[in-house]
């Protein structure tokens, strides 16, 4: 059997990573600035989470919702106070569109209602509805057209009161910082304004913080930078480090109810325990600090190399926009410099390195981005 072929590769394969290293076949090291989509957040094959793991595969790895599971009691207990939710419940699925799906489910149990507005340039995942709120036709179906998307443009708050004023549209989807649309950063003065015609609307405000959140721009979610607080937040990528873990962060003003939501995996127990792990070692290892600092670092030190024509994003979230198209630049990055980093469009490097990059590591990249811009 063949595998589907639906991805282009690299030719390259990692056999063995460290923190922000990996390992290919011949045992090549390679500085990782891609973090595999934004996934690795407290740096790969940390001790502590693989100890963790590992123990808790030799105890019990899974059982479904059918049971007590107290690891997912702990690990909405410590979610809340990193995050600065204690009061939101949690909902743990296994990936983000499944994430995304749940959430505008959700919203529209809540309100009845079946429209979803959506931004343009989004990406919000693969799954029917996730992906009616992506704004690239070419991933639809023609068994997704049914659900009504209106995608407006980004940071215009009157097309947003035009759009919600007949009070029939039951969510707004927007990325904390939107990641394949090319690190686009929202003004923070539209997010406050869509929050509010929202709530005045009773429309359910969805922050995708899937690329953005879990401590990759400096704060726990980048929309806490605009100081605002969302219906419902989701989260996947980083939450796991690897482990495939997912979930929103739901309002107090929705009601659970038994059987609207539900899945066989996810807050299993192997889930919890890698989505604790990464919780605490954030904590101890004061990453979301880090990201902060480091990111602000690389940023700046990116911005005095003139070649470039514009840096952008929060923390190490960071979109490294070219005048000229970066394809060839990127493979010298990655086949001379043995660097991995992610791309949007043709001309915007991505870089997502893990939350443990230091400044030496930073040192080291820009070095080597010199060598070939
Ligand atoms: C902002 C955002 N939302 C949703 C998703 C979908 O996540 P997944 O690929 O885990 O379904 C992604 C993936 O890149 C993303 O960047």
């Amino acid at each position: 059997m063949n595998f589907f072929n639906v991805y282009p590769r690299w030719p390259i394969e990692p056999l063995r990573a460290l923190g922000c290293k990996i390992y290919d076949k011949e045992g090549k090291e390679y500085l990782d600035f891609y973090g595999g989509h934004a996934v690795i957040s407290i740096g790969h094959s940390h001790s502590e989470y693989v100890e963790r793991l590992t123990n808790q595969l030799r105890q019990i790895g899974f059982y479904s919702n059918a049971v007590q599971i107290s690891l997912q009691e702990e690990y909405a207990e410590k979610l809340g106070k990193a995050s600065g939710y204690p009061d939101y419940s949690v909902f743990m699925v296994n990936s983000g569109a499944e994430a995304n799906e749940n959430a505008l489910k959700l919203a529209s149990f809540y309100n009845n209602r079946k429209k979803m507005v959506a931004f343009r340039h989004s990406f919000h995942g693969r799954t029917a509805s996730a992906v009616r709120v992506t704004d690239i036709p070419k991933y639809w179906t023609a068994n997704n057209m049914d659900l009504e998307t209106i995608f407006l443009p980004w940071n215009d708050i009157e097309a947003v009161r035009e759009t919600l004023k007949a009070q029939d549209i039951s969510s707004v989807i927007i990325e904390g910082i939107q990641g394949i649309g090319g690190i686009i950063v929202p003004d923070t003065h539209f997010l406050q304004q869509l929050q509010q015609a929202c709530n005045e609307t009773d429309t359910v405000l969805i922050l995708d913080e899937i690329q953005s959140g879990y401590g990759r721009t400096g704060k726990f979610f980048a929309h806490q930078y605009a100081g605002i607080r969302p219906d419902i937040i989701t989260i996947a990528k980083g939450m796991g480090n690897g482990f495939p873990v997912s979930g929103m962060l739901i309002a107090p003003k929705f009601t659970a109810v038994h059987g609207q939501l539900g899945t066989t995996f996810g807050g299993n127990h192997l889930a919890c325990t890698a989505a604790i792990a990464v919780l605490d070692v954030m904590e101890k290892e004061k990453l979301v600090e880090n990201a902060a600092k480091t990111g602000s670092y690389l940023m700046e030190e990116l911005k005095k190399l003139p070649p470039i024509k514009e840096v952008r994003g929060r923390g190490l979230m960071i979109g490294v926009e070219m005048h000229e198209p970066i394809k060839s630049m990127r493979d010298k990055l990655l086949f001379e410099q043995h660097i991995f980093t992610g791309a949007t469009g043709t001309h915007v490097f991505r870089l997502l390195p893990p939350l443990c990059v230091t400044r030496e590591i930073a040192d080291e990249f820009l070095q080597r981005f010199k060598k070939v811009i």
